[in-house]
């Protein structure tokens, strides 16, 4: 009659025994696997817990706030930020192909945690790195395809002559058990049944070259979209919803002047793992309602367009 509870109590016992009274490090990104680790590792070992959290400039609204509030508030772990904003978006400046984006905010985020954590470990003699490597990662990586579609970026990956031992407390959990045992730790709702965020995160929901301006279109009408997705409480029935800006502007007509601006794409999916997605049969009202707040309440937006593929042949990020 095995529980999440009994899971809870043996790898807290588990992790004591491997640590000891050494320090511990996580990356956390306010993702549901490397926060349901945090909650676990500070039930086991507390304040032996540090966790940086990087803010790489291409979060969501309000997302930097809320990991901040939730686990050094709330919570109250040791919890660095780093903010590389103006790093990671000046490295991007000009740059407008997606693998090449994608490569640069890996690197970048790898250079980044490499700087910040040898400042940390140097006042702190940390001797672990804990990761939120879920089983499921275990098996892909055994059997890597040999094409890449995308070069995915996650948190976990991290420079390779880091002197760590490894602690992955959820390598033997699939994606429901992660969420059923943060649900068991105290996490919230909102956390818990997040919807995935790509590590490379708007930076490549920006198509094309990356400004402030065009990441400041995406987070208010994200917003929005969220709002209105919440609204209609369609939150659990969409996999994943988001919208991105295409790289285009169009003619439209704002009282009796004409107007020259950007087009956003709202994109929302079911799907079970994201391998394979059908795009969501939201109702019309609530398109027409994330439609009027949009192009009402975001500045140098005039028309909003809703993606009705499926992947495949599309996929679900358009970078
Ligand atoms: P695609 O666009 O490939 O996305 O159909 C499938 C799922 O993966 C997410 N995604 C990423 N997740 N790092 C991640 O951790 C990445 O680089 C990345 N790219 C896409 C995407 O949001 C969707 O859930």
């Amino acid at each position: 009659n095995w529980s999440m509870h009994d899971f809870i109590d043996i790898e807290v016992e588990k992790i004591r025994n491997q640590v000891g009274n050494d320090k511990v490090l996580l990356a956390l990104s306010g993702g549901v696997d490397s926060s349901v680790v945090a909650a676990l590792l500070h039930k086991a070992i507390g304040n032996q817990l540090y966790c940086m959290f990087i803010d790489h400039g291409l979060l969501r609204k309000g997302e930097a706030e809320g990991v901040m509030e939730m686990f050094g508030k709330e919570m109250n772990i040791n919890l660095t930020k780093v903010d590389a904003s103006k790093r990671f978006l000046s490295k991007l400046k000009g740059i407008s192909d997606p693998e090449q984006k994608r490569k640069i905010i890996g690197n970048e985020f790898v250079y980044t945690f490499d700087e910040e954590v040898k400042k940390l470990v140097a006042g702190e003699n940390i001797k672990w790195l804990a990761q939120g490597t879920l089983y499921t990662d275990v098996i892909e990586s055994g059997t890597k395809t040999a094409q890449t579609i995308k070069s995915h970026h996650n948190v976990g990956g991290l420079p390779e002559d880091m002197q760590f031992q490894l602690i992955e407390p959820l390598n033997t959990l699939f994606k429901d058990e992660v969420r059923a045992l943060g649900t068991e730790l105290g996490l919230p709702e909102s956390m818990v049944w997040r919807q995935p965020f790509p590590g490379p995160g708007l930076g490549i929901r920006v198509l094309g070259e990356i400004t402030e301006e065009k990441l400041e279109i995406v987070r208010d009408s994200d917003l929005i979209l969220r709002e209105e997705i919440a609204k209609a409480g369609l939150e659990r029935d969409i996999w994943q919803y988001f919208t991105c800006l295409p790289d285009i502007r169009s003619v439209g007509v704002m009282g009796d002047q004409r107007t020259y601006d950007y087009t956003v794409a709202v994109r929302a999916v079911t799907s079970i793992d994201g391998m394979t997605s059908d795009w969501a049969k939201i109702p019309y009202e609530v398109l027409n309602a994330i439609s009027v707040r949009i192009v009402n309440e975001v500045a140098h937006v005039n028309r909003v367009v809703y993606d009705i593929t499926s992947k495949p042949p599309s996929t679900i990020e358009w970078e």
